[in-house]
C-alpha cells in the first residue's frame, strides 16, 4: 500500500514538473515569436530612446516625449517598432479607428487578458456581442432621468456631508493634505453608492483605510502593471506560480469578489421583499439572472468611473491655482448664479454655468484622465493619413498630446484658456474626435454625463467656499504610470476658506 502512495506520489511530481516544463517552454516560444514579429532588434533613434529610456533625460513623462515625437511628424502618427505600436494624434485617423472601422479595431486580446482576473466579462473588458448587449442595457440605465437624478442626489450629499466638513477640518489645522488622496476617497465613496448602492465611507472625517477600498486599489494597480512588464510571459509565468505581485493580485481579487458577491446575495434577498433600489446593481438585475456577470457589470463600473473623475478634479484645481485670472471668472459666474438651488440639488442651475463648463473641457484637454487608449487591428488596413497598419498591430490614439497639437488648438494651445470654448457666451464643442478625451465614437463614454456633473457639482460647491494652494510650486504634473493619469506622490496642497466677498 505505501509503496503504491509513494509511487502515486512520484508519479504526479513528475507530471507536475513535466506540465510546467511545457508551460514554460510553449510561453517562451511564443514570446520569442511575438519579439521577433514586433521588430524588437529595431535600432531607429525613437525605438532607442524608447528602449534605452534616453527621453526621462528631457521630458518629465512619457506621455510629453509621444507629443514632442507627434508634433514633429508631417502626419501626426509615429511607429515605435520594438513594441508593433502605432501611435496617432491625427483626428482623422481617430474617426477612422473608433467610428469608421470601428469592427476592424477592437479592444483585443492583449488588454482583455491584462485586466481579465479583475474585470472578467464586465463591459470594459469585452468585444463583439457581449459588449453590445451590455452597451445597451448600461446606456438605456445611464441615459434615464431617474438615474441620473439618483446619482445627482448622491454626490451632493457626499459633497455636502463629508467633502465640505472634511475640507473645513484642514482649514482650521491649516495642515497641507494630498488632495488626490481626498479626491480619490470622494469618487470612490459616489460610484460605489451609485453602482452598488454600498457606502464604503472613504471621505469620513476620520480618513478611514477601507477594506475594499484599498483591495481594489491594488487590484487595479496591481493589473495595469502587468502592462508594463517587459513581455506578458513574465505575469503569466508569475501568476501560473503563485508568486509576487500576482499572489497578492489574485488575494486582492478575492477580495473584492467576495464582497460583491455578498452585495448581490443581498439585494437579491431584499428584492424578493419587494424592494426596489435606484443603484446600477439593482437594475442590471432585471436583466439578467447571472450573480457572475452582474459582478463582472458592475466591477467595470468601479474601475471606469472612480479614478477619471479624481484625475479630472485633481488637475482642475491644480490649474486653478495656477490661474487666479480663471478662479476669478469661474468663481464670478458661480455667484452670479447664486441660489440655494445650485449648490445642493439643481440640475437645472448646473447646466446654465457655461463657463464652468468650458474650464472643465479645458482642463480635460491639457491633462486627461485617460492619456491614451489602444485598439488592436483584425485586418491589414491604411489610415486616412496613409500609415499602413498590419494584422495585430497596436494601434493607439492619444488625447493628451492631442490636447497639445497647434494644429489642433492653434499657438496658444499650451495655455490654459477656457474662453476657446466660448461663442458669444456660450459654451460650444468641437468634434470629439479632434477631443477623444472620453473616447468618441460606438464606445463613447457611458458616464460622461455623469462625471462632468459630478465634477461641476464639487467645482461649484468648492469654489465658493475655499480656495487651494499647490505648495509645491511647480507649473506642470508628473504622474505616476498606470490605466489612468494620476499625480506621482499626490498633490500636497493647503486650503483656506474664503472671507464672504473676497
Ligand atoms: C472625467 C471622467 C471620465 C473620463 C475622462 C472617462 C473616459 C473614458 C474613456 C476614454 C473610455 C474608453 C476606454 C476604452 O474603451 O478603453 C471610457 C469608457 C467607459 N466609461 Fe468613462 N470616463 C470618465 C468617467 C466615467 C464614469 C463616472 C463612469 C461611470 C459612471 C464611466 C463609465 C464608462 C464605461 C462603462 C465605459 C465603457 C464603455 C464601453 O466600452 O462601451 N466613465 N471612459
Amino acid at each position: 500500500m505505501e509503496s503504491l502512495l509513494q509511487l502515486t506520489q512520484s508519479t504526479l511530481q513528475t507530471h507536475s514538473q513535466f506540465l510546467l516544463l511545457t508551460i514554460t517552454t510553449t510561453i517562451f516560444i511564443t514570446t520569442l515569436f511575438n519579439l521577433l514579429k514586433s521588430h524588437s532588434w529595431c535600432t531607429c533613434s525613437v525605438c532607442r530612446a524608447y528602449v534605452s529610456r534616453s527621453w526621462t533625460s528631457t521630458y518629465p513623462n512619457l506621455c510629453d516625449w509621444y507629443t514632442h515625437l507627434l508634433r514633429l511628424s508631417p502626419t501626426h502618427t509615429v511607429d515605435i517598432h520594438v513594441i508593433g505600436s502605432t501611435v496617432t494624434a491625427n483626428p482623422s485617423n481617430v474617426e477612422h479607428l473608433l467610428h469608421t472601422r470601428f469592427d476592424n479595431y477592437p479592444k483585443g486580446k492583449p488588454f482583455s487578458s491584462i485586466l481579465g482576473d479583475l474585470l472578467g466579462r464586465g463591459i470594459f473588458n469585452v468585444d463583439g456581442d457581449a459588449w453590445r448587449f451590455q452597451r445597451k442595457m448600461a446606456s438605456l440605465e445611464l441615459g434615464s432621468v431617474s438615474v441620473r437624478s439618483y446619482a445627482f442626489r448622491i454626490m451632493t450629499s457626499e459633497i455636502s456631508s463629508r467633502l465640505v466638513p472634511l475640507l473645513d477640518s484642514f482649514t482650521v489645522s491649516g495642515r497641507v493634505f494630498d488632495l488626490q488622496d481626498v479626491f480619490r476617497r470622494f469618487a470612490f465613496d459616489n460610484i460605489c453608492k451609485i453602482s452598488f448602492g454600498l457606502d464604503p465611507g472613504c471621505l469620513e472625517l476620520s480618513l478611514p483605510i477601507s477594506d475594499f477600498a484599498s483591495a481594489f486599489d491594488l487590484a487595479s494597480g496591481l493589473s495595469a502593471g502587468r502592462a508594463v512588464t517587459t513581455s506578458p510571459f513574465v505575469w503569466k509565468l508569475k501568476r501560473f506560480l503563485g508568486l509576487g505581485s500576482e499572489r497578492d493580485l489574485a488575494r486582492a481579487i478575492r477580495l473584492v469578489d467576495e464582497l460583491a458577491r455578498e452585495v448581490i446575495k443581498q439585494k437579491r434577498k431584499l428584492r424578493g421583499m419587494g424592494s426596489e433600489d435606484q443603484d446600477l446593481l439593482s437594475r442590471f438585475m432585471g436583466s439578467t439572472d447571472d450573480d457572475d456577470y452582474l459582478r463582472d457589470i458592475v466591477i467595470s463600473f468601479l474601475l471606469a468611473g472612480r479614478d477619471t473623475v479624481a484625475s479630472a478634479l485633481v488637475s482642475y484645481f491644480f490649474l486653478l491655482s495656477t490661474h487666479p485670472e480663471v478662479e476669478a471668472a469661474v468663481r464670478d459666474e458661480i455667484i452670479n448664479n447664486d441660489d440655494d438651488r445650485h449648490d445642493h440639488g439643481g440640475l437645472e442651475g448646473l447646466r446654465g454655468m457655461h463657463y464652468v463648463h468650458a474650464s472643465m473641457y479645458e482642463s480635460l484637454r491639457l491633462y486627461p484622465p485617460v492619456q491614451f487608449d489602444s485598439k488592436f487591428a483584425l485586418d491589414d488596413d491604411v489610415l486616412p493619413d496613409g500609415t499602413a497598419i498590419g494584422k495585430g498591430t497596436r494601434v493607439t490614439y492619444h488625447p493628451y498630446a492631442m490636447g497639445r497639437m497647434e494644429s489642433i488648438w492653434g499657438a496658444d494651445c499650451l495655455e490654459f484658456r477656457p474662453d476657446r470654448w466660448m461663442k458669444e457666451g456660450l459654451f460650444t464643442p468641437v468634434s470629439p474626435f479632434k477631443y477623444p478625451v472620453f473616447q468618441a465614437g460606438a464606445r463613447v463614454c457611458l458616464g460622461k454625463e455623469l462625471a462632468l456633473m459630478e465634477m461641476k457639482s464639487v467645482i461649484v460647491s468648492i469654489v465658493r467656499r475655499f480656495q487651494f494652494e499647490a505648495v509645491s510650486g511647480d507649473r506642470e504634473l508628473k504622474f505616476a504610470p498606470g490605466l489612468t493619469a494620476s499625480v506621482s506622490g499626490g498633490l500636497p496642497v493647503r486650503v483656506r476658506r474664503r472671507r464672504s466677498g473676497s
